[in-house]
């Protein structure tokens, strides 16, 4: 133990103000399977963790044993996807490092021992559905620098969380397993340690190979500089305080046949055959693990098929086809009166799944279980010291200043908008909204008095944790004018008069009807939603009445064709950028009301367009 803390302090971050995450006595034992070694690596400091105040909610762990210290505690994440942060366009919002940092520190000051494992999936899913690719009313998707440096941003707060092992998942393949190990692991060895234990390579030229004439896993991710394991290995042994937990990572069938399509270099052995030496690998070291976790990236069903060949993991971390998880983690007993649970903890890191081991009289371990939502509890509170001791939110600080100094901002693939496709040699293009004021007086008026004409700024005061939201692609793309598009918004420098939501942002570049404003067809390009010219939204004392009616009512509203046709059509602008993800509360008939303009002579509207 004296050697241990020897070795802790040497790691430890007393010289960066860490202290959240002081882990005391957590070491991580190489497993060792393919080489028969065994070492001892320390993962963290012993520093005391410091809270934060307003952390912890005391409905928690009520199921759990009172006044009994569970022996050991495991933090279940996954399926991140990239999300590091709550944007903070609406509240309350779920998840993030930030708050899963403090969330573990609160777990930490309890005097708990904890370490966390992760199921992969760090990447954002850059194909999350056929129909809408990217983010926002562009559906742009951030440039591949960017995706790797969130990945690395995610690695080290893991770390920092005490994180042992971490999977590989559907999007760190699209990434290129090889190009995403070469961020971190391959850098330095130290955890979270990528596991993944059937993945091999293919020599060259191969398609599908021969039995046994794959590369192994060892000379395909061979170690970094000065590293003993392998970029991706098969299996960590990670002892929190007193417990020893044996972890094994592993690609389901159904990923493994994905993969080998994206990536055309890399094959899969047999998950049963992979995990057989594992589990005898555990049974046979001096002290065998006293529960073994497995992190399958494969689904709830291929794993149940899994553990009737190996029934000796009490806990499958598996993937979640449903972005909410249960509450409850599956369990199946086996015929030796083994159990196996199986756990799912959701996307995008809303949630996480706690597992806690409670010494049994006879032996073994209880287990009890609590899903964790990452709610607006777990924020650091407003006091600089808390701040600096979240390590989360520097690396966050400095991830932003990546993406600015990267120029990410500038390296998104641009497309056209539907009207730039649909009148493609009028070259249409974004001109402000400014130069709409003129003929638009009143709408332009109106404008300026909603919270879309200043979206810019909001992205500057009020985003904070990080900061320089304003110098990312992934906040710009709804916060200014066609980002993404052709001629839309680059930066404010380039293209000032594109800053904030304005009126192309849902009329569409307006540089054609500017200078030919009575051109029907290019009017009809400025109202996608119109069919007819006399089409209208309903009126604003129509929608108040609707928005004040509870679901059935709403429902027995009649409306014509054309108005339902309109409704629908300026729903799909709106929710371009107030969709789910981002304004959950979003409503047509609460939200047209408070920025209502427009009202053309043509439809019987009341606001004057001024003639020249
Ligand atoms: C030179 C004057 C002028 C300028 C500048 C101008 N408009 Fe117009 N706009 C008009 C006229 C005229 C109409 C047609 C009015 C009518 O049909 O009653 C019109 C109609 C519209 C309509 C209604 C289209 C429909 O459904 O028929 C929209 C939307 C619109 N303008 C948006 C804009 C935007 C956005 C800008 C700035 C990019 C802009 N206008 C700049 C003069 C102008
Ligand atoms: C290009 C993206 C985008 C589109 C399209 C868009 N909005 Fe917005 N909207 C925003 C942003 C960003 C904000 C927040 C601005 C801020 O607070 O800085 C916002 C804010 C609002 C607000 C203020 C909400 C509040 O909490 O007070 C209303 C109302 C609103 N939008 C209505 C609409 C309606 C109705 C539509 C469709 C006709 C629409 N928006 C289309 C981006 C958009
Ligand atoms: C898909 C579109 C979209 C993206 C992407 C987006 N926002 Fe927003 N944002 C909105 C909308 C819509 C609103 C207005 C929501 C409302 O008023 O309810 C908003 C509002 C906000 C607000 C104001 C919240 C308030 O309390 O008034 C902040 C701050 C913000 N966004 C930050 C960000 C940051 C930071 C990012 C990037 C990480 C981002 N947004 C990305 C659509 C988006
Ligand atoms: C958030 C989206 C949004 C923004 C921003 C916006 N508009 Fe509109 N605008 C609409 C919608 C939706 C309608 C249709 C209203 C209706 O049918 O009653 C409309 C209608 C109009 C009309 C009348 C067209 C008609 O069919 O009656 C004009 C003119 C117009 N807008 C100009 C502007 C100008 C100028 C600006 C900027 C100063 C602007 N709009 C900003 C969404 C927007």
């Amino acid at each position: 133990m004296t050697q241990q803390k020897t070795q802790a302090r040497t790691v430890g971050r007393r010289g960066t103000g860490w202290t959240v995450f002081g882990l005391i006595g957590l070491v991580v034992l190489f497993a060792g399977l393919a080489t028969g070694f065994c070492r001892r690596v320390p993962v963290a400091s012993d520093d005391p963790p410091v809270l934060a105040p307003n952390s912890g909610d005391t409905a928690l762990f009520a199921t759990w044993p009172k006044g009994v210290k569970p022996d050991a505690v495991l933090v279940l994440s996954g399926q991140s996807f990239g999300y590091l942060q709550p944007c903070g366009c609406s509240r309350p919002q779920k998840g993030g490092l930030e708050r899963r940092a403090n969330f573990i520190a609160s777990l930490w000051a309890k005097d708990w021992r904890v370490a966390g494992v992760d199921l992969g999936d760090l990447l954002p899913d850059r194909h999350p559905t056929a129909g809408s690719p990217g983010i926002g009313p562009s559906g742009i998707l951030p440039p591949l620098e960017q995706d790797l440096a969130k990945y690395v941003t995610m690695m080290n707060a893991l770390r920092e969380m005490g994180y042992v092992a971490v999977g590989v998942g559907k999007t760190e393949f699209e990434a290129r397993l090889t190009n995403v190990v070469a961020q971190y692991s391959l850098q330095k060895e130290q955890p979270p340690f990528v596991l993944a234990g059937n993945v091999v390579g293919l020599a060259d030229g191969q398609t599908v190979p021969p039995k046994g004439q794959t590369v192994p896993q060892a000379s395909f991710f061979p170690p970094g500089q000065g590293g003993t394991r392998p970029t991706v290995g098969i299996a960590e042994v990670a002892e929190i305080g007193q417990v020893q937990v044996g972890i094994v990572g592993l690609v389901g069938p159904s990923l493994a046949r994905t993969a080998t399509k994206i990536d055309p270099t890399l094959w899969f052995e047999s998950s049963k055959e992979v995990l057989g030496p594992a589990v005898q690998g555990f049974a046979a070291r001096k002290r065998a693990p006293d529960m073994n976790l497995l992190l399958y990236q494969g689904t709830i069903d291929e794993a149940k098929k899994l553990v009737e060949v190996w029934p000796q993991f009490s806990v499958i971390l598996c993937q979640a086809s449903d972005p909410e998880p249960p509450s409850f983690p599956q369990e199946v007993v086996h015929k030796n009166g083994q159990k196996t649970w199986f756990i799912q903890v959701g996307h995008k890191g809303q949630y996480v799944g706690v597992v806690g081991l409670f010494k049994k009289e006879g032996g073994g371990y209880d287990l009890k279980y609590q899903l964790v939502p990452m709610g607006e509890e777990y924020l650091t509170p407003n006091d600089p010291k808390a701040e600096k001791a979240n390590r989360a939110l520097t690396l966050l600080e400095e991830y932003a200043h990546l993406v600015k100094d990267g120029n990410f901002q500038a390296k998104v693939t641009k497309t056209l908008h539907p009207a730039q496709i649909q009148a493609p040699n009028l070259n249409l293009s974004y001109v402000g909204s400014d130069r709409c004021q003129g003929c638009h007086a009143a709408d332009y008026v109106k404008w300026t008095t909603t919270p879309h004409s200043h979206a810019l700024e909001t992205l500057v005061t009020r985003a904070k944790r990080p900061g320089l939201r304003n110098l990312d692609g992934e906040c710009l793309v709804c916060h200014t004018i066609g980002y993404g598009f052709k001629t839309g918004y680059e930066n404010e420098k380039k293209t000032p008069k594109l800053a904030n939501v304005g009126c192309e942002s849902c009329h569409g570049p307006g540089s054609g009807h500017v200078s030919a404003p009575n051109n029907v067809e290019l009017l009809k390009l400025l109202s996608p939603w119109k069919k007819d010219k006399t089409d209208k939204l309903l009126s604003v004392e129509t929608m108040d009445k609707v928005a004040k009616m509870g679901p059935i009512e709403r429902n027995q509203v009649v409306h014509t064709l054309n108005e339902r046709q309109v409704l629908n059509g300026v729903n799909r602008t709106c929710s371009k950028c107030h969709d789910q993800e981002n304004d959950p509360h979003f409503e047509l008939e609460k939200y047209w009301p408070k920025i209502v303009h427009g009202g053309l002579a043509a439809a019987g509207g009341g606001l004057p367009i001024p003639k020249k």
